[in-house]
């Protein structure tokens, strides 16, 4: 059992294979944390100090660690949840009710139950533990049980108190076509917010933080939460007066208001956390081990052709049959019809919304493509933006009030188009019909679900942040419960929709729409921290690149899209003999290795070489690979150092090299490792190694 009650049932003490996490009542009945870290057994030890007043400006609310902070009393510092009660009193005072545990086959799971003091009111925080992955989940439901409605103002889903100062931040930055740039900041003194307020998650920063005490990948404390949910987040960490840091992620409370109805239950969005006591690749491990075996749909990922950026709108039948034809002579298992196929859509503003067939572009109708797809072995994709229409569109003249709108204000379009408003059942009914028509009429396997704008002049509703991108979960999940061999994508203008509350219920996420082969290396890199490889798509596409005007040779490209799970976007119809006999050998080698690319562990590995090497490792039981990148070679340079990583000390190995077989101990491949040299610019090679019987 993973949640020890001390004999009081005062303490309770949650642990997983290698952490605990421990929290209190005290005297006063607050929930109050005491403990984050290494394993402990121990929970008759815990003993929960009488907090006392500092000062009348040091109350004991304000210098208590509490689990779960309400907002109300003298407490200033940040809350997890504002309520207005219906006779307009903002303040929540709650007492402690008792426990409960309950079990499953991975995870088991207590429930702490508190009720307001005077309201009807409860809330439930949950602590559910799966101790293979030394994870924990975090999750609050709010009840109301009083006869009046109730306005929830802020909610999140717990607080944490980590017992230092000075500790390193993470997480990304960036902006549309440069996802996922990872920053470090010293916290000190002040707050550090990170937030979305666009609706449609974000190309910014991302749902998630990391907290570490000068650790390193394989050394040093790291405490990390990722919130499961797409769309409107904030986080904030806080260095208080009082010795310690707190760490909080939930619905961002920017705009947003819920009204829970006499009744009614609201659940907020879970928080996956954990801590590390070696380095951020044990954090990456846990998460993406639970990743691809909790949340993600079994299966190798196929690899893609997608058309986008070979014909963008342009598209027709018969070209698109040219490329799924050669698509096949290089070895792709799925070709993608990417935007551009439906209604009068020849550009950005019009046709969104109109999901039918355009004739002019497919005489023959979409059965022809498909059929050719098919007759070629091989999966069809389709794209579609459901959560959007064009003004230019059948679907806006029809229905102008479905999408998000104030009735005195002009909505803004952007790329062209509005935003459906999803909150709404008519707009939920059709999404869900339409997709549904086209998976049934049409044999699909794969639908790219893009969502190219952010949502703006929303509805006199302010808890539409959460309602839309639960309507998307809602409509997916029971898409794929009708279609259940269908992949689904999340995709929004490139990577704007990656997060633990998406993961899992779409099955591939497009990574980034800077397809240049050498900032993919830091993008991916940073993505690889949190999100699991399997979950990473990468595409190579044409040179010049559109957006870096950057020429990379084929191989540097290929290799750094093998890292992630293959696509090819290029104009293929334009390859030479020399582009396609490579193509062809890339991705037969890409099948072969795909299995430890996709489901193996990944290892950011060090470069001790002043030469800017990108060095990673993936590893599969016996089977493992390196991947060796060297984007310019700068003067006088000599090689690098390759010290493996997670290898069996006392095995030997075999690594495949160019110069031929080198057989090696575990500990002289991690700890004196081996050379590599690496030449000219946008060098690159993946080498392979196996665990000799
Ligand atoms: C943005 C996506 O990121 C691209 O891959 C492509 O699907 C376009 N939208 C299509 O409009």
């Amino acid at each position: 059992m993973s949640i020890a009650v001390s004999q009081k049932g005062d303490v309770f003490l949650l642990s997983t294979q290698s952490t605990s996490y421990a929290f209190g009542i005290d005297d006063q009945g607050l929930v109050r944390h005491l403990y984050w870290g290494q394993k402990m057994d121990c929970v008759e030890d815990f003993e929960i100090p009488v907090l006392g007043e500092v000062s009348s400006n040091d109350p004991v609310p304000e210098i208590t660690p509490e689990e779960f902070p309400v907002y109300g009393g003298l407490r200033y510092k940040e809350h997890c949840l504002k309520v207005a009660f219906a006779d307009g009193t903002r303040e929540i005072v709650y007492g402690y009710e008792g426990y409960e545990v309950a079990a499953t086959d991975t995870a088991e799971e207590l429930v702490i139950r508190l009720k307001d003091t005077h309201y009807d009111f409860l809330m439930e925080l949950h602590y559910k533990l799966y101790p293979a992955y030394d994870l924990m989940e975090r999750s609050v439901v709010v009840k109301n049980h009083t006869g009046e409605p109730i306005q929830v103002e802020k909610i999140h889903s717990g607080q944490f108190h980590i017992p230092y100062e000075g500790l390193n931040f993470s997480n990304v930055h960036g902006h549309w076509g440069a996802e996922q740039q990872r920053f470090v900041q010293k916290v000190s003194y002040g707050k550090i917010v990170i937030e979305n307020r666009r609706g449609i998650s974000s190309h910014n920063h991302n749902p998630y933080f990391i907290l570490d005490r000068d650790a390193t990948e394989t050394s040093g404390e790291v405490y990390f939460g990722a919130l499961r949910m797409s769309g409107n987040f904030s986080g904030v960490i806080e260095q208080t007066p009082y010795g310690e840091t707190l760490a909080q992620l939930g619905l961002n409370s920017h705009d947003f208001a819920l009204e829970l109805k006499p009744g009614e239950a609201f659940e907020a969005p879970s928080i996956l956390c954990g801590y590390s006591a070696t380095g951020f690749e044990t954090m990456s491990h846990n998460l993406h081990r639970f990743a691809r075996e909790h949340l993600l749909r079994e299966g190798l990922r196929p690899v893609l052709y997608n058309s986008w950026e070979a014909t963008e709108f342009a598209v027709s039948s018969q070209e698109q049959i040219k490329l799924a034809r050669k698509a096949k002579e290089l070895g792709a298992e799925l070709f993608v019809l990417d935007d551009g196929w439906f209604g009068q859509r020849h550009g950005i503003d019009n046709g969104l919304g109109d999901w039918y067939v355009n004739e002019s572009k497919f005489p023959h109708g979409l059965e022809e493509l498909v059929g050719e797809v098919k007759a070629l072995d091989m999966l069809f994709g389709l794209w579609v933006e459901p959560e959007m229409v064009n003004p230019k569109s059948q679907l806006y003249q029809d229905h102008p009030d479905w999408i998000y709108h104030f009735e005195t204000r002009t909505s803004d379009t952007s790329r062209g188009q509005y935003v459906l408003n999803m909150a709404k059942e008519e707009v939920q009914t059709f999404v869900y019909d339409m997709l549904d028509h086209l998976l049934t009429r049409y044999d699909i396997d794969y639908i790219k679900w893009d969502a190219n704008r952010p949502i703006s002049q929303t509805c006199p509703q302010r808890d539409i942040w959460v309602k839309h991108i639960r309507a998307v979960y809602d409509i997916v999940t029971r898409l794929k419960q009708k279609h259940p061999h269908v992949l689904f994508e999340a995709c929004a203008s490139g990577g704007g929709r990656i997060d633990y509350g998406i993961l899992g219920i779409f099955d591939d996420f497009w990574t980034s729409d800077n397809t240049d082969a050498y900032d993919r290396l830091t993008i991916q890199d940073s993505y690889s921290y949190i999100y699991p490889i399997k979950a990473m798509r990468a595409w190579v596409t044409d040179c010049p690149n559109f957006l870096s005007r950057r020429v990379i040779p084929l191989t540097f490209r290929y290799h750094s899209a093998m890292m992630g799970t293959l696509g090819i976007g290029c104009n293929i119809l334009k390859f030479t003999s020399e582009e396609v006999e490579l193509s062809q050998k890339m991705i037969a080698q890409y099948k072969e290795i795909r299995p430890i690319v996709q489901e193996g562990d990944f290892y950011r590995l060090d470069n001790p070489s002043a030469n800017s090497y990108f060095l990673y490792q993936y590893l599969k039981g016996d089977q493992g690979l390196i991947f060796a990148f060297l984007p310019q070679s700068q003067m006088g340079h000599w090689g690098t150092t390759i010290r493996l990583r997670g290898l069996q000390a006392d095995a030997r190995y075999t690594l495949h090299t160019p110069d031929g077989d080198v057989t090696k101990s575990g500990h002289y491949l991690m700890h004196h490792g081996l050379p590599l040299r690496l030449t000219g610019d946008y060098a690159s090679t993946i080498l392979s190694f196996t665990k000799e019987a």
